[in-house]
């Protein structure tokens, strides 16, 4: 028995639960959760989750056939109306209950996440505290969310004999697509608001984090999430996207993932609610001003935590030709004495791996052409196997295919602009909009500055980053559609539904 603050004395989660999620084998075959139970799937059809670590084989997960998907939508379309209709106090002590639980199986789930992904132990860690975190937070601001009563007379031309009672409702069934960068963390984003506001969940981890993400899904089913009302369905995207995007019975879908696969997405959905968060190609715009050594700082970390592998990652840096000649060696210097590449289950690591051995060629492949181009290669753009060297790039310009295609790896370019003007034409001509950041002592400056970006969010004297968890985060063009953040993703994933009272005149 353990004290929750949010739920007083509780249990601890059943000490067998992940039983039933693996044949136990080794390397273990895990089921797929249908909405009722754990199970294998008809196709036969395994995908092996090799880890980017070491290339061993640590499970194998079920690629799901189309009949099993229609069953499994169809649970969680049965399953919806009662779940919407327990009090959400009731939804909330769930969600509470799966937030301590991740919490309390925190060191496990940073070490599934270290070999499934190749997180460093800080990063992997920080992933999970941060998922328990913000369910807690979802879970308390979905309390709050209330809808209205409108007064008919405020518009010209209506007397006081209509009134709308406007009520939040959930969606319906959501379809959830997580990305690998953070499969607990970003599928929790998407699974504790569509749950809380009463939607049943289609949850479609990433190939490369399923696993963590199976584990999360008995985390919510053990709390209490009932029959049906959250399904887990593995599989590639190519094997089973299609047929999820375009199912008849979901009702809306929330994505991470690449602006290109979001935009494939965006097309095929139809007439539904989106809500994606897609790449960034994030610039930094460093002013003469600028505290150099600080922004140097910020850079390294922008552009090389997680390998690069953040849609919120430094992708460019842009400044006057003195500005960039003094930073560049900051950079490198910084670069050296913070960033420690190697296995990340050695916590002194604070770099490991990319992905896959597929991410390892298409980034390699990117940085000989960027030098092919042009550029310089000033620091790494060395790789061995999956662990590509953090790499610094000169000479760049807005042409190149590393400036115009996001690079999901740690590579950051540099570019001499000669007027403010044409840094802010370049980070405006880019078909992505998620982020920038500006750096200046002069923060007004910044701010008449960031008003004329076409993004979603400027940082003013910090990297780029979605947290805290409660500001609003949305990307603009290629970078996304809708806002996330608590209070916008709860919004979201419910919506208005008015009653109309016409009283007797
Ligand atoms: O990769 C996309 C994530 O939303 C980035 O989140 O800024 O907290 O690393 P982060």
């Amino acid at each position: 028995m353990r004290h929750n603050q949010h739920l007083g004395t509780i249990e601890t989660m059943p000490k067998d639960s992940f039983e039933v999620l693996s044949d136990h084998k080794s390397p273990p075959t895990y089921n797929f959760f249908d909405g009722e139970k754990w199970v294998p799937s008809h196709s036969g059809k395994t995908i092996d989750i090799v880890s980017p670590v070491d290339d061993d084989v640590i499970g194998t997960v079920q690629s799901v056939t189309q009949s099993e998907i229609d069953s499994s939508i169809y649970r969680a379309k049965q399953a919806q109306k009662k779940w919407s209709s327990l009090p959400i106090t009731k939804r909330g002590q769930i969600l509470h209950l799966a937030a301590d639980w991740i919490r309390h199986h925190e060191q496990m789930l940073t070490a599934q996440l270290i070999t499934e992904i190749g997180k460093s132990v800080s990063e992997a860690k920080d992933e999970i505290l941060r998922s328990a975190d913000m369910i807690d937070y979802f879970a308390n601001a979905g309390l709050s969310l209330r809808g209205e009563e409108l007064e008919g007379d405020a518009f010209p031309g209506y007397d006081q004999s209509k009134m709308a009672i406007v009520e939040r409702c959930p969606i319906g069934v959501v379809l959830a697509i997580s990305p690998f960068n953070y499969p607990v963390n970003l599928s929790v984003s998407k699974l504790a608001p569509a749950l809380i506001m009463g939607n049943s969940v289609v949850f479609k981890p990433p190939t490369q984090g399923s696993i963590s993400c199976l584990y999360l899904t008995e985390i919510f089913r053990v709390a209490g999430v009932p029959d049906g009302t959250l399904v887990t369905l593995t599989g590639t995207g190519n094997d089973i996207g299609n047929y999820l995007v375009t199912h008849k019975d979901i009702n809306m879908i929330t994505y991470t993932g690449s602006s290109q696969v979001g935009k494939s997405i965006a097309t095929k959905a139809g007439m539904i609610p989106l809500l994606f968060e897609c790449g960034g190609n994030n610039p930094a715009l460093v002013l003469p001003d600028a505290d150099m050594v600080f922004t140097a700082g910020e850079i390294v970390k922008g552009a090389f935590s997680y390998s690069g592998q953040r849609c919120t990652a430094i992708k460019y840096v842009l400044g006057f030709p003195p500005t960039i000649d003094q930073l560049i060696p900051l950079v490198v210097e910084k670069t050296k004495s913070s960033i420690k590449m190697g296995d990340p289950r050695i916590e002194t690591n604070n770099m490991g791996p990319v992905i896959s051995e597929h991410a390892a060629d298409e980034i390699e492949k990117r940085i000989l052409v960027a030098k092919a181009e042009g550029a310089t290669i000033v620091f790494g753009g060395k790789r061995d196997g999956r662990y590509i060297e953090p790499t610094i790039l000169d000479n760049v310009n807005p042409h190149m295919e590393v400036m115009r295609i996001e690079t999901f790896g740690p590579v950051v370019s540099f570019l001499r602009v000669q007027a403010i003007d044409e840094a802010v034409k370049i980070i405006n001509d880019s078909d992505y909009g998620l982020q920038a950041c500006i750096f200046t002592k002069d923060e007004g400056a910044g701010i008449v500055l960031g008003k004329q970006l076409d993004v979603g969010t400027i940082q003013l004297n910090n990297k780029p980053q979605r947290g805290p968890d409660h500001f609003p985060f949305l990307g603009v063009k290629g970078s996304g559609v809708g806002v996330q953040g608590i209070s916008y993703t709860l919004e979201a994933m419910s919506r208005p539904k008015s009653i109309v009272l016409n009283k007797p005149q």
